[in-house]
């Protein structure tokens, strides 16, 4: 089955849109499900990325700051809050908001800080930026093979090549839910409550899913160094494996798995 991707443009901006937020969305609802009521809510959105979660909360009537690093990302998040008025985006580095403190009912970061070696400056600008007894939200992959369409690729390319990394070792954290915990209690939360979560991901065309997916993962380094022929063995892999995951209609369906994380400030 074949759904048509949104036209979000031809760029890296509309790739990550196309696909990045494919992966992410599910998880940006369930987050927001978990914190709801939102209505009138002071939320910021850290490396808020092209804006899914911000909008799925303006949706839902709280006032959002979605904030990312980039330019690009930004201007795309802007675009699309257009239409509420009590939503704005704007340029910050997730290591030093440039915010007043405690001007937030509730400060997320989905799929943001966590994905980084930073992302303890990154928790204390959250908190930082959250007032008294509000609230941190945070979603990251959970790191264990095939919790998401890139975690699927890194075991495929580890099986072939396993004298080689598709990313640098720790180029992302990687934490039990126990750590987590420590950590959010040791950056002074009161209460961290963590689950797994999981959502089925599929790809907009299940017979295309590695040409489809292809543009994105060019971005791993050691996917990008391989040969045509290394290149062409690993994606007639990556399409079997990917194929161990269709239902009885040949639809992709991936269970994808993310830590969800909803914090009290304290
Ligand atoms: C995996 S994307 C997540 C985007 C979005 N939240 C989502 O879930 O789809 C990570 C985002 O972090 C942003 N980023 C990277 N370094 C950052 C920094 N130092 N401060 C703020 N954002 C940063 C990137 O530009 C990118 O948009």
């Amino acid at each position: 089955m074949t759904n048509s991707p949104i036209d979000a443009g031809a760029g890296p901006i509309g790739l990550y849109e196309r696909m990045g937020e494919r992966a992410t969305q599910p998880f940006a609802i369930q987050l927001l499900d978990q914190l709801m009521p939102l209505d009138g809510l002071a939320v910021i959105d850290v490396a808020s990325g092209t804006g899914g979660l911000a909008v799925a909360a303006a949706e839902r009537d709280a006032w959002v700051t979605a904030t990312d690093i980039s330019p690009d990302m930004v201007a795309r998040s802007a675009e699309r809050l257009r239409s509420f008025k009590n939503a704005r985006a704007g340029v910050m580095d997730f290591r030093s908001l440039g915010t007043a403190g405690a001007s937030y009912d509730i400060a997320i970061s989905h799929f943001g800080i966590l994905a980084f070696p930073t992302w303890r400056l990154g928790l204390d600008e959250l908190l930082r930026v959250t007032r008294r007894q509000g609230r941190v939200g945070l979603t990251m992959w959970t790191q264990e093979d095939d919790c998401s369409p890139a975690h699927l690729m890194r075991r495929v390319f580890a099986q072939l090549h396993p004298d080689r990394e598709l990313w640098p070792a720790g180029m992302f954290p990687t934490f039990s839910q126990d750590e987590l915990r420590e950590s959010l209690l040791e950056a002074g939360c009161s209460t961290a409550n963590i689950h797994v979560a999981q959502a089925d991901w599929s790809p907009y065309s299940s017979p295309d899913v590695v040409s489809e997916c292809d543009p994105m993962f060019r971005g791993f380094p050691g996917y990008a160094a391989l040969s045509p022929d290394e290149g062409e063995n690993l994606r007639e892999a990556l399409q079997q494996a990917f194929n161990g995951y269709a239902d009885a209609q040949g639809i992709i369906r991936l269970p994808t798995r993310a830590f969800m994380i909803v914090a009290a400030s304290g």
